[in-house]
Protein backbone atom coordinates (compact mmCIF):
# COMPACT_ATOMS: atom_id res chain seq x y z
CA UNK A 1 0.00 0.00 0.00
CA UNK A 2 1.79 3.10 -0.48
CA UNK A 3 -0.61 5.68 1.04
CA UNK A 4 1.76 6.92 3.53
CA UNK A 5 2.64 10.57 4.58
CA UNK A 6 4.28 12.68 6.20
CA UNK A 7 2.57 13.13 9.49
CA UNK A 8 3.00 16.49 11.93
CA UNK A 9 1.51 16.68 15.58
CA UNK A 10 -0.57 19.72 16.18
CA UNK A 11 -2.22 19.73 19.50
CA UNK A 12 -3.53 16.32 19.79
CA UNK A 13 -4.32 15.51 16.57
CA UNK A 14 -1.61 14.10 14.04
CA UNK A 15 -2.26 15.98 10.56
CA UNK A 16 -0.57 15.98 7.30
CA UNK A 17 2.46 18.82 7.02
CA UNK A 18 1.13 19.69 3.64
CA UNK A 19 -2.16 20.84 4.87
CA UNK A 20 -0.78 22.45 7.38
CA UNK A 21 1.17 24.91 5.22
CA UNK A 22 -0.63 24.49 2.49
CA UNK A 23 1.47 22.91 -0.60
CA UNK A 24 3.24 20.22 -1.95
CA UNK A 25 6.17 19.90 -4.07
CA UNK A 26 5.56 17.35 -7.01
CA UNK A 27 7.96 17.20 -9.64
CA UNK A 28 9.61 20.76 -10.43
CA UNK A 29 6.27 22.06 -9.44
CA UNK A 30 4.69 23.55 -6.04
CA UNK A 31 1.01 22.86 -5.73
CA UNK A 32 -1.33 24.20 -3.21
CA UNK A 33 -3.71 21.27 -1.60
CA UNK A 34 -6.00 21.82 1.50
CA UNK A 35 -8.23 19.09 3.56
CA UNK A 36 -10.35 17.95 1.02
CA UNK A 37 -7.78 17.10 -1.45
CA UNK A 38 -5.37 14.37 -2.03
CA UNK A 39 -1.76 15.49 -1.62
CA UNK A 40 -0.31 14.14 -4.42
CA UNK A 41 1.96 11.41 -3.87
CA UNK A 42 5.62 11.15 -5.96
CA UNK A 43 4.94 7.63 -7.50
CA UNK A 44 2.09 9.29 -9.81
CA UNK A 45 5.21 11.62 -11.18
CA UNK A 46 5.60 8.35 -13.36
CA UNK A 47 2.56 8.58 -15.36
CA UNK A 48 3.77 12.37 -16.97
CA UNK A 49 7.24 10.93 -17.48
CA UNK A 50 5.34 7.92 -19.84
CA UNK A 51 3.46 10.56 -21.47
CA UNK A 52 6.25 12.73 -22.12
CA UNK A 53 8.09 10.07 -23.40
CA UNK A 54 5.00 8.94 -25.48
CA UNK A 55 4.37 12.57 -27.11
CA UNK A 56 8.05 13.14 -27.96
CA UNK A 57 8.04 11.41 -31.15
CA UNK A 58 4.23 11.54 -32.05
CA UNK A 59 2.77 14.91 -32.90
CA UNK A 60 -0.62 13.51 -33.06
CA UNK A 61 -0.45 13.13 -29.26
CA UNK A 62 1.42 15.98 -28.69
CA UNK A 63 -0.89 18.38 -29.85
CA UNK A 64 -4.09 16.66 -29.03
CA UNK A 65 -6.70 16.34 -26.25
CA UNK A 66 -5.82 14.92 -22.96
CA UNK A 67 -8.13 14.12 -19.67
CA UNK A 68 -6.68 13.69 -16.23
CA UNK A 69 -10.35 12.71 -14.51
CA UNK A 70 -10.18 12.79 -10.48
CA UNK A 71 -7.72 15.53 -10.99
CA UNK A 72 -7.70 16.76 -6.93
CA UNK A 73 -4.68 19.13 -6.85
CA UNK A 74 -4.96 19.45 -10.68
CA UNK A 75 -1.06 17.77 -10.67
CA UNK A 76 -1.61 15.21 -13.39
CA UNK A 77 -3.10 18.03 -15.62
CA UNK A 78 -0.85 20.42 -15.27
CA UNK A 79 2.12 18.17 -15.30
CA UNK A 80 1.06 16.69 -18.66
CA UNK A 81 0.10 20.86 -20.04
CA UNK A 82 3.30 21.54 -19.42
CA UNK A 83 4.73 18.64 -21.92
CA UNK A 84 2.56 19.08 -24.93
CA UNK A 85 2.70 21.03 -27.79
CA UNK A 86 0.83 24.59 -28.41
CA UNK A 87 -2.41 22.56 -29.94
CA UNK A 88 -2.53 20.46 -26.72
CA UNK A 89 -5.02 20.47 -24.46
CA UNK A 90 -6.02 19.05 -21.02
CA UNK A 91 -9.76 18.43 -19.65
CA UNK A 92 -9.69 17.91 -15.83
CA UNK A 93 -12.35 16.50 -14.35
CA UNK A 94 -13.16 15.89 -10.29
CA UNK A 95 -16.76 15.19 -8.61
CA UNK A 96 -15.38 17.15 -5.43
CA UNK A 97 -15.97 20.80 -5.49
CA UNK A 98 -13.15 21.67 -3.49
CA UNK A 99 -10.98 19.22 -5.62
CA UNK A 100 -11.95 21.51 -8.70
CA UNK A 101 -11.34 25.03 -6.78
CA UNK A 102 -8.01 24.01 -5.69
CA UNK A 103 -6.98 22.29 -8.96
CA UNK A 104 -8.39 25.69 -11.09
CA UNK A 105 -5.96 28.12 -8.31
CA UNK A 106 -3.09 25.90 -9.49
CA UNK A 107 -3.84 25.78 -13.08
CA UNK A 108 -4.01 29.67 -12.83
CA UNK A 109 -0.81 29.86 -10.40
CA UNK A 110 1.09 27.86 -13.67
CA UNK A 111 -0.50 30.24 -16.19
CA UNK A 112 -2.29 26.97 -17.78
CA UNK A 113 -6.28 28.13 -17.88
CA UNK A 114 -5.92 28.56 -21.98
CA UNK A 115 -4.56 24.44 -21.96
CA UNK A 116 -6.13 23.37 -19.12
CA UNK A 117 -9.64 23.39 -18.66
CA UNK A 118 -11.77 22.00 -15.50
CA UNK A 119 -15.12 20.28 -14.77
CA UNK A 120 -16.74 19.28 -11.90
CA UNK A 121 -18.93 15.72 -12.31
CA UNK A 122 -18.73 12.17 -12.12
CA UNK A 123 -15.93 10.59 -14.37
CA UNK A 124 -16.72 10.41 -18.07
CA UNK A 125 -20.44 12.47 -17.74
CA UNK A 126 -18.84 16.33 -17.67
CA UNK A 127 -17.07 14.66 -20.93
CA UNK A 128 -19.63 13.69 -23.08
CA UNK A 129 -19.56 16.16 -25.38
CA UNK A 130 -16.19 15.32 -26.85
CA UNK A 131 -16.51 11.50 -26.69
CA UNK A 132 -14.61 9.97 -29.12
CA UNK A 133 -11.66 13.15 -29.33
CA UNK A 134 -9.50 12.33 -26.69
CA UNK A 135 -5.79 11.29 -27.83
CA UNK A 136 -4.98 10.18 -24.26
CA UNK A 137 -6.79 9.59 -20.52
CA UNK A 138 -4.95 9.15 -17.36
CA UNK A 139 -6.32 8.99 -14.18
CA UNK A 140 -5.35 8.40 -10.66
CA UNK A 141 -8.39 7.40 -8.90
CA UNK A 142 -9.66 5.78 -5.67
CA UNK A 143 -8.02 2.14 -5.34
CA UNK A 144 -8.41 1.43 -1.78
CA UNK A 145 -10.22 -1.50 -0.70
CA UNK A 146 -13.33 0.23 1.68
CA UNK A 147 -12.16 -1.73 4.28
CA UNK A 148 -8.54 -0.79 4.21
CA UNK A 149 -9.04 2.76 5.30
CA UNK A 150 -9.04 2.21 8.74
CA UNK A 151 -5.75 0.95 8.13
CA UNK A 152 -4.15 2.98 6.53
CA UNK A 153 -2.03 5.92 8.62
CA UNK A 154 -3.73 8.07 10.53
CA UNK A 155 -3.18 11.31 9.15
CA UNK A 156 -3.66 9.73 5.60
CA UNK A 157 -7.36 8.01 7.28
CA UNK A 158 -8.94 10.89 9.14
CA UNK A 159 -7.65 14.10 6.91
CA UNK A 160 -7.31 13.06 3.23
CA UNK A 161 -10.56 12.79 1.53
CA UNK A 162 -12.61 9.17 1.44
CA UNK A 163 -13.59 10.27 -1.95
CA UNK A 164 -9.97 10.54 -3.14
CA UNK A 165 -8.94 6.93 -1.40
CA UNK A 166 -12.16 4.46 -1.28
CA UNK A 167 -12.44 2.30 -4.26
CA UNK A 168 -14.94 0.17 -2.59
CA UNK A 169 -14.99 -3.54 -1.98
CA UNK A 170 -12.01 -4.39 -4.10
CA UNK A 171 -10.68 -1.15 -4.58
CA UNK A 172 -11.72 -1.43 -8.50
CA UNK A 173 -15.17 0.13 -8.70
CA UNK A 174 -13.97 3.10 -10.08
CA UNK A 175 -10.93 1.29 -12.30
CA UNK A 176 -13.37 -0.92 -13.91
CA UNK A 177 -15.46 1.86 -14.56
CA UNK A 178 -12.69 3.60 -16.28
CA UNK A 179 -11.45 0.86 -18.34
CA UNK A 180 -14.86 0.63 -19.43
CA UNK A 181 -15.51 3.82 -21.05
CA UNK A 182 -11.64 4.08 -22.64
CA UNK A 183 -12.47 2.92 -25.44
CA UNK A 184 -15.34 5.03 -26.46
CA UNK A 185 -13.60 8.05 -25.01
CA UNK A 186 -10.36 7.23 -27.17
CA UNK A 187 -9.81 8.23 -31.00
CA UNK A 188 -8.02 5.03 -32.38
CA UNK A 189 -4.38 4.74 -31.48
CA UNK A 190 -5.22 6.80 -28.41
CA UNK A 191 -3.29 6.26 -24.93
CA UNK A 192 -4.32 5.39 -21.32
CA UNK A 193 -2.71 4.96 -18.15
CA UNK A 194 -4.44 4.48 -14.99
CA UNK A 195 -2.62 3.91 -11.42
CA UNK A 196 -3.51 1.00 -9.43
CA UNK A 197 -3.20 -0.17 -5.98
CA UNK A 198 -0.57 -2.62 -6.92
CA UNK A 199 0.47 -5.97 -8.72
CA UNK A 200 -3.10 -7.71 -7.66
CA UNK A 201 -5.01 -4.63 -8.96
CA UNK A 202 -3.05 -4.36 -12.27
CA UNK A 203 -3.36 -8.00 -12.98
CA UNK A 204 -7.21 -8.15 -12.61
CA UNK A 205 -7.19 -5.52 -14.41
CA UNK A 206 -5.89 -6.49 -17.63
CA UNK A 207 -7.70 -10.13 -17.23
CA UNK A 208 -10.36 -8.61 -16.98
CA UNK A 209 -9.37 -6.31 -19.95
CA UNK A 210 -8.49 -9.24 -22.15
CA UNK A 211 -11.75 -10.85 -21.35
CA UNK A 212 -14.15 -7.73 -21.74
CA UNK A 213 -12.77 -5.79 -24.43
CA UNK A 214 -9.80 -7.80 -26.01
CA UNK A 215 -10.44 -6.10 -29.58
CA UNK A 216 -10.87 -2.41 -28.27
CA UNK A 217 -7.50 -1.93 -26.96
CA UNK A 218 -4.04 -3.15 -28.30
CA UNK A 219 -0.39 -2.81 -26.30
CA UNK A 220 -1.85 -3.18 -23.15
CA UNK A 221 1.09 -3.08 -20.28
CA UNK A 222 2.13 -3.11 -16.80
CA UNK A 223 4.55 -0.36 -15.79
CA UNK A 224 6.55 -0.24 -12.30
CA UNK A 225 6.39 2.68 -9.90
CA UNK A 226 9.92 3.92 -8.52
CA UNK A 227 10.13 1.62 -5.86
CA UNK A 228 9.64 -1.63 -8.44
CA UNK A 229 6.32 -1.85 -7.54
CA UNK A 230 3.46 -2.89 -10.25
CA UNK A 231 1.88 0.29 -10.56
CA UNK A 232 -0.06 1.81 -13.50
CA UNK A 233 -2.03 -0.24 -16.53
CA UNK A 234 -0.98 1.17 -19.69
CA UNK A 235 -2.24 0.37 -23.11
CA UNK A 236 -3.41 2.16 -26.40
CA UNK A 237 -7.31 2.10 -28.13
CA UNK A 238 -7.12 -0.49 -31.30
CA UNK A 239 -6.21 1.18 -34.73
CA UNK A 240 -8.62 -1.41 -36.16
CA UNK A 241 -10.40 -4.30 -34.81
CA UNK A 242 -9.25 -7.68 -36.44
CA UNK A 243 -10.52 -10.81 -34.41
CA UNK A 244 -8.65 -12.68 -36.43
CA UNK A 245 -5.20 -11.15 -35.35
CA UNK A 246 -4.57 -12.86 -32.08
CA UNK A 247 -1.48 -10.80 -31.68
CA UNK A 248 -3.62 -7.37 -31.36
CA UNK A 249 -4.20 -8.07 -27.50
CA UNK A 250 -0.69 -8.28 -25.98
CA UNK A 251 0.44 -7.51 -22.29
CA UNK A 252 4.07 -6.46 -21.84
CA UNK A 253 4.69 -6.61 -18.21
CA UNK A 254 8.17 -4.86 -16.79
C1 LIG B 1 -6.47 9.24 -5.57
S1 LIG B 1 -7.17 10.85 -5.82
C2 LIG B 1 -6.09 11.44 -7.13
C3 LIG B 1 -5.94 12.93 -7.21
C4 LIG B 1 -4.90 13.41 -8.21
N1 LIG B 1 -5.17 12.94 -9.54
C5 LIG B 1 -3.52 12.93 -7.78
O1 LIG B 1 -2.99 12.00 -8.38
O2 LIG B 1 -2.98 13.51 -6.83
C6 LIG B 1 -8.68 10.47 -6.69
C7 LIG B 1 -9.48 11.67 -7.13
O3 LIG B 1 -10.67 11.18 -7.77
C8 LIG B 1 -11.74 12.00 -7.39
N2 LIG B 1 -12.99 11.23 -7.58
C9 LIG B 1 -13.54 10.29 -6.79
N3 LIG B 1 -14.68 9.82 -7.32
C10 LIG B 1 -14.85 10.48 -8.49
C11 LIG B 1 -15.82 10.43 -9.52
N4 LIG B 1 -16.89 9.62 -9.44
N5 LIG B 1 -15.67 11.21 -10.59
C12 LIG B 1 -14.60 12.06 -10.69
N6 LIG B 1 -13.64 12.16 -9.75
C13 LIG B 1 -13.76 11.37 -8.66
C14 LIG B 1 -11.46 12.38 -5.96
O4 LIG B 1 -12.19 13.53 -5.56
C15 LIG B 1 -9.95 12.58 -6.01
O5 LIG B 1 -9.62 13.91 -6.31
Amino acid sequence: MRYGSRGLKTGDLQTNSQYVVGCEHWRDMVLSVEEGVLIPRPETELIVDLVGDLVEGNGELREGLWADMGTGSGALAIGIARILGPCGRVIATDLSPVAVAVASYNVQRYNLQDKIEIKLGSWFEPLKNVEGQFVGLVSNPPYIPSHHIIGLQAEVAKHEPRLALDGGANGMNDLLHLCHGAASMLKPGGFFAFETNGEKQCKFLVDHMQKESKSSFSGVDIVSDFAGNKRFVTGFRAKSHNPTNPNEWTVKIN
